[in-house]
């Protein structure tokens, strides 16, 4: 079976993320979505709202599985016995920092290859981060995350409306 992983903090999951998806559950027959615990990045959703915010927009793909782990990815890709990483590339400057940890993880584990995604040009300029910090000033970011996604951002916004 030719099972990928698809590692990242997907804090919140966005529309970029799931074309990567879509695309790529064409071409493996099981991808697990991986969600980690970034520690250089402070985190808007706890580990399990991102994953249930993950399941939830991929209900429509039948061979995705979403888990969390922690520790190296490289031991929990021979866990999974995975033959691939998935990343998506966005634009070049992307490139560098993917670069070197593809590099690193093929170091660590030569039967492995990442694969890399071009994004859509639609969703060239969505990061997580870009995303939280519109949605969380008011703007309108429907057509860059899934309905799910948006429902959550602006209950975040809400409850941060209520403590202020
Ligand atoms: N569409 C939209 N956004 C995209 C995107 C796409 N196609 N591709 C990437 N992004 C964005 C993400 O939203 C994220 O945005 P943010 O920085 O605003 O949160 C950013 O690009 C990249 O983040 P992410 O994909 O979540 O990766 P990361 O850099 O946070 O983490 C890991 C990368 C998890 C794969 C890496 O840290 C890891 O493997 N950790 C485990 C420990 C380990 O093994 N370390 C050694 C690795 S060599």
């Amino acid at each position: 079976m030719r099972l990928a992983v698809y590692p990242g903090s997907f804090d919140p999951v966005t529309n970029g993320h799931i074309d990567t998806l879509q695309k790529t559950s064409k071409i493996f027959d099981k991808i697990i979505v991986a969600v980690v615990h970034n520690i250089t990045k402070e985190a808007l959703f706890t580990l399990d709202e991102r994953v249930n915010l993950l399941k939830e927009s991929t209900r429509h793909l039948e061979n995705i599985e979403v888990e969390c782990f922690n520790g190296l990815l490289a031991d929990y890709l021979v866990e999974k016995r995975a033959c691939a990483i998935i990343r998506g590339l966005r634009t070049v400057t992307d490139f560098d920092y993917e670069m070197h940890m593809a590099l690193m993880n093929k170091k660590l584990l030569p039967n492995v290859d990442t694969i890399f995604v071009m994004s859509d040009t639609n969703y060239i300029f969505v990061s997580s981060s870009a995303i939280k910090e519109a949605a969380l000033m008011g703007g309108d970011v429907s057509s860059l995350v899934p309905p799910v996604v948006d429902a959550s951002l602006k209950e975040k916004l809400a409850q941060m409306q209520d403590i202020r």
